[in-house]
């Protein structure tokens, strides 16, 4: 993504929503958009009016079957919010909406205010800051700790540059972070494949901290861990948000418990509760089909 690209973007989104602004004779956000004539930094998302992320309105079908129903979410900068609900109930279909694999039959999804993701395909969206974490992890197996991270930054820089591209001392010193963050650093030699389940799970997690990503979107992550490493999973998650804002889809509540700030349950394709974790868990809707009684 070019900044040139970005400001049409930006220009064209806010056009788009001021037009669906004046049809509905008012903002979809209840007037917390107030300004989309308001300068930003090309290349960067406007959070200025504290969202990261926006959804509103988003139907998605698969033959007739509503997969997303009428979902409405935002998220603000630096949050780290945890998406909860059944089988079936919608959460990776939302995130393949956002990186825009699956492109919804109608809504609004923004990143920031004025990026209107639902213009771009997959990989401009990833090269804007959104990373996501599928659940299987994809390591080069054969590649050693550090040359996995080196092809990730080296990947987001894009082909041409990977050619004729060293390191340089901002990005060795990012890579050495990014190895003490993900609990790595003693490992940076070892080929991937000799690495635990957990392990290599960081590594992939290091793979999108290296392109430093906004927004980062992580399809249960601690699945197949085990407890030590669910809970430092944990702490890396705790130490990333701020930084970066996290969308973390889990079935595990005692990990949900230990990162949570909001959560939000989904059910049939909409939000069914929003709060802290005591808040849902005492929903009756929320245990009637989620947590059971
Ligand atoms: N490409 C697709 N074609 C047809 N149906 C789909 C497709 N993707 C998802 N669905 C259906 O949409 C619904 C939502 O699926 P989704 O995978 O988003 O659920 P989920 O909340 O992630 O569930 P889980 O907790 O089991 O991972 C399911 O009924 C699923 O079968
Ligand atoms: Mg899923």
């Amino acid at each position: 993504m070019t900044p040139d690209l970005m400001d049409e973007g930006a220009r064209r989104a806010g056009a788009h929503r001021q037009a669906q602004s004046r049809a509905a004779g008012q903002t979809a956000s209840g007037g917390r958009d107030a300004g989309f004539s308001r300068l930003h930094t090309p290349g960067e998302v406007d959070v200025t009016h504290g969202r990261i992320l926006y959804l509103e309105g988003v139907n998605v079908s698969f033959d007739g079957f509503k997969a997303i129903n009428n979902l409405s979410l935002d998220i603000a900068p630096g949050e780290l919010r945890c998406i909860i609900g059944p089988n079936g109930a919608g959460k990776t279909t939302l995130m393949d909406i956002i990186t825009g694999k699956t492109r919804p039959d109608s809504g609004t999804v923004f990143f920031g205010s004025t990026i209107d993701l639902l213009r771009y395909r997959e990989a401009d969206i990833a090269r804007m800051g959104i990373g996501r974490k599928f659940q299987k992890p994809t390591v080069f197996e054969r590649l050693s700790v550090f040359e996995n991270l080196e092809l990730a930054l080296k990947a987001h820089k894009g082909v041409a540059a990977s050619l004729r591209f060293r390191l340089d001392s901002a990005q060795r010193d990012r890579l050495a972070e990014v190895l003490q963050t993900i609990h790595l650093g003693a490992e940076l030699r070892r080929p991937a494949g000799t690495l635990s389940h957990g392990q290599k799970q960081w590594l992939e997690i290091g793979m999108l901290l290296v392109q430093e990503p906004r927004l980062l979107l992580l399809d249960e992550p601690v699945a197949g861990m085990t407890d030590r490493e669910t809970e430092r999973t944990a702490e890396l998650f705790l130490a990333l948000k701020g930084r970066h804002s996290l969308m973390v889809v889990e079935h595990d509540m005692g990990f949900v418990q230990a990162i949570a700030d909001i959560v939000t349950v989904l059910c049939d394709g909409s939000v069914l509760a929003q709060g802290t974790l005591p808040q849902v868990q005492a929903d009756e809707r929320v245990i009637e089909v989620y947590l059971g009684r």
